[in-house]
């Protein structure tokens, strides 16, 4: 069982490409005088700019909403990137490839002890932000506390253990529909890198996985 909710975490990782519109096309040459900055093994560099702490930020060197703080949580530094309300962690931002590769910031624990049973609890909302997910990401959707499920939804009991349920099923736009008649608490869609392992047999692996 923990294996499952370890693996879940890692996978809790999104892939984004950065997608400047053409409007920026005529800003290149002010994009690349924009200056670049490292904090920790991220290169914060253009459209991507470092919120000062000291400063107001209404003037930067980038993309609105692609401001990237900073901080330093005493033992390592953290770069964290905002969308909607949620934090992200920075894993890496590959300016080759125009990528960027976040973590969500935001799991906690139901259980005590290690997290090895993270919760979504957020959709990730890109707004209006020039990101794009890379294409090879799958959509995960977590069910709680439903009076019934699709067959196609897996159970996830460590997170059922006060007394509700969780499901978890990769999202097919065909039969995402079958959930409409169960009545759930909760709903939340969330992104993930999937993994060649879970590519090579969806079924195979979590089946596996939840059985222990
Ligand atoms: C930040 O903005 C506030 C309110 O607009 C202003 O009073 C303050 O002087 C600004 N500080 C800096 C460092 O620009
Ligand atoms: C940056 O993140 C830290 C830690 O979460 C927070 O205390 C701080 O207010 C943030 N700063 C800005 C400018 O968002
Ligand atoms: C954080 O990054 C700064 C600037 O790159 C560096 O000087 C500092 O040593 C780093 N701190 C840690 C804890 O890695
Ligand atoms: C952010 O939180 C506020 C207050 O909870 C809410 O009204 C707003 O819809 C949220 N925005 C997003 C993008 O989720
Ligand atoms: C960070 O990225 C910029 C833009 O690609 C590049 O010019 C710069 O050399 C990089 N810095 C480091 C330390 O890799
Ligand atoms: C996953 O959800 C996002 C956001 O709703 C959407 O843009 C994307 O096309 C979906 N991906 C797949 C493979 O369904
Ligand atoms: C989505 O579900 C339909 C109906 O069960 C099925 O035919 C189709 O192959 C599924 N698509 C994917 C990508 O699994
Ligand atoms: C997530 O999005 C779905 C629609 O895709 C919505 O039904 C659900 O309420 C949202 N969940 C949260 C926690 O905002
Ligand atoms: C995938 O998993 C199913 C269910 O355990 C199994 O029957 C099937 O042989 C597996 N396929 C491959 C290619 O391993």
């Amino acid at each position: 069982m923990p294996h499952l909710f370890l693996n879940l975490l890692t996978f809790f990782i999104f892939i984004f490409f950065f997608v400047l519109p053409a409007t920026a096309q005529s800003y290149n040459q002010y994009g690349t005088n924009c200056p670049s900055y490292m904090w920790g093994d991220v290169n914060i560099s253009y459209p991507f700019w470092k919120i000062s702490s000291s400063e107001n930020n209404t003037q930067f060197c980038g993309y609105q909403g692609l401001g990237i703080n900073c901080t330093d949580n005493g033992q390592r530094n953290i770069s964290l990137i905002a969308f909607g309300n949620d934090s992200y962690y920075v894993q890496r931002i590959n300016n080759d490839y125009r990528s960027i590769v976040l973590a969500d910031y935001d799991f906690s624990s139901v259980a005590p002890g290690p997290n090895d049973c993270p919760r979504a609890r957020h959709n990730i909302s890109l707004g209006t932000l020039p990101l794009q997910f890379h294409v090879t990401m799958v959509n995960l959707s977590f069910h709680f506390n439903c009076d019934g499920s699709p067959s196609f939804a897996t159970a996830i009991p460590c997170l059922g253990r006060n007394g509700g349920n969780a499901y978890v099923n990769v999202v097919n736009v065909t039969t995402e529909d079958d959930w409409d008649v169960h009545s759930c608490a909760e709903k939340v869609v969330t992104t993930v890198y999937p993994e060649p392992i879970f590519m090579s047999n969806l079924s195979l692996n979590y089946g596996r996985l939840l059985q222990g």
